[in-house]
């Protein structure tokens, strides 16, 4: 409790701040490159949901239902169709709701879009996947309606969890570690958001941060997640850097076993696509994660 007493007055004290100084300038700095944001969108996993690879969705049409303790969530169409995607955006547009969970006009979004980990995302890999993004072809298609209980079909409800629970802010590198041990923490907390599905939730839906990457006993279809901190049972201790990479590339575990469930549709739409070096990078830094 006293903890989040802290955090309001935190907030009040950094809100009354930028309230003085001059607002910063929003404008884009580059056009962006688009072959560089098809990567980033392998990197941020955006597939997974936004495509309904099960009914031969259009790329990025949305229409998935995602299953999670607080209901059903559909995710939207992101092709730039004006009417029914997000055609009608600008670059700013894209970067708020990516960074800050915040439509162009009405109530924040839900944390089932995890921009909850896409506010660590660099400005300039935003700038390049808003440049592919504008690339694709645009499709016409509305989005159902989320089906959510009570009361967390209450999207004001958004508003106070946003303030209490929602970290915002780009990725810091740490210069104590290497290049690649950044890379790897920038990937794996930041696009590829591994911790929303391997990190333990709270009531309200926020994970728990000193648990994170210990797994996840409500995970994506209310299945179990795996830990993959390097806790020796119950994590990855005994995977080897070239174990993780393999993995992560190819979907077989080091016991030969293929990996499943969503961390198939994973490997499939992201992880599969990487650089090796990318690879590496993922792996150096769970090599790093203390067991939990
Ligand atoms: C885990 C599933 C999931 C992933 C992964 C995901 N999204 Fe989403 N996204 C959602 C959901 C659900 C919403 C709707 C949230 C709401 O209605 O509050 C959403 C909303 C959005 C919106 C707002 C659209 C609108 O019409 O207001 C944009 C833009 C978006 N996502 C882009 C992306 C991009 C780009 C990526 C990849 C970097 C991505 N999303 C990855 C689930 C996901
Ligand atoms: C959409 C949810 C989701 C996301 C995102 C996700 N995972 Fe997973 N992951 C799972 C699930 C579910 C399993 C268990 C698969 C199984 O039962 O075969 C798993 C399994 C694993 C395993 C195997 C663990 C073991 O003990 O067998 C590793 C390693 C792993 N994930 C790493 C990652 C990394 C690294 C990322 C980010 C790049 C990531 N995961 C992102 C859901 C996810």
């Amino acid at each position: 409790m006293t903890m989040i007493l802290y955090r309001h007055i935190l907030r009040a004290a950094a809100l009354a701040a930028l309230a003085v100084l001059p607002a910063p300038s929003m404008a884009a700095d580059a056009s962006g490159n688009a072959e560089r944001g098809a990567y980033v969108l392998r990197l941020g996993g955006c597939i997974s949901c936004h495509t309904d690879s099960k009914k031969k969705g259009a790329p990025l049409a949305g229409g998935v239902a995602l299953k999670s303790p607080y209901g059903t969530f559909y995710a939207p169409n992101i092709t730039p169709d004006r009417e029914t995607g997000i055609g009608g955006w600008s670059t700013d547009d894209f970067i708020r709701a990516m960074t800050e969970g915040k439509p162009p006009q009405g109530m924040p979004y839900y944390p089932a879009f995890p921009y909850t980990s896409y506010t660590r995302m660099t400005r300039q890999d935003l700038i390049d996947l808003k440049a592919y993004l504008d690339t694709v072809p645009p499709v016409r298609k509305e989005t159902p309606a989320h089906e959510m209980r009570f009361p967390y079909n209450l999207r004001v409800a958004m508003v106070p969890w946003q303030w209490l629970f929602f970290n915002g802010g780009t990725f810091k590198p740490d210069p104590r570690k290497s290049e690649a041990w950044n890379r790897g923490a920038y990937i794996v907390t930041g696009p590829a958001h591994c911790g929303e599905c391997h990190s333990p939730r709270n009531f309200f839906g926020d994970v728990i941060e000193d648990q994170a990457m210990s797994g996840n006993e409500a995970g994506p279809d209310g299945k179990r997640v795996p830990g993959i901190t390097q806790h020796p049972k119950r994590g990855i201790g005994a995977w080897t850097k070239k174990d993780i990479a393999y993995m992560l590339k190819t979907g077989s575990a080091p016991s030969g076993d293929a990996v499943g469930g969503a961390m198939a549709e994973v490997i499939e739409n992201s992880t599969s696509h990487w650089t090796d070096a990318d690879l590496d990078a993922v792996a150096e830094y769970l090599k790093s994660l203390p067991a939990r």
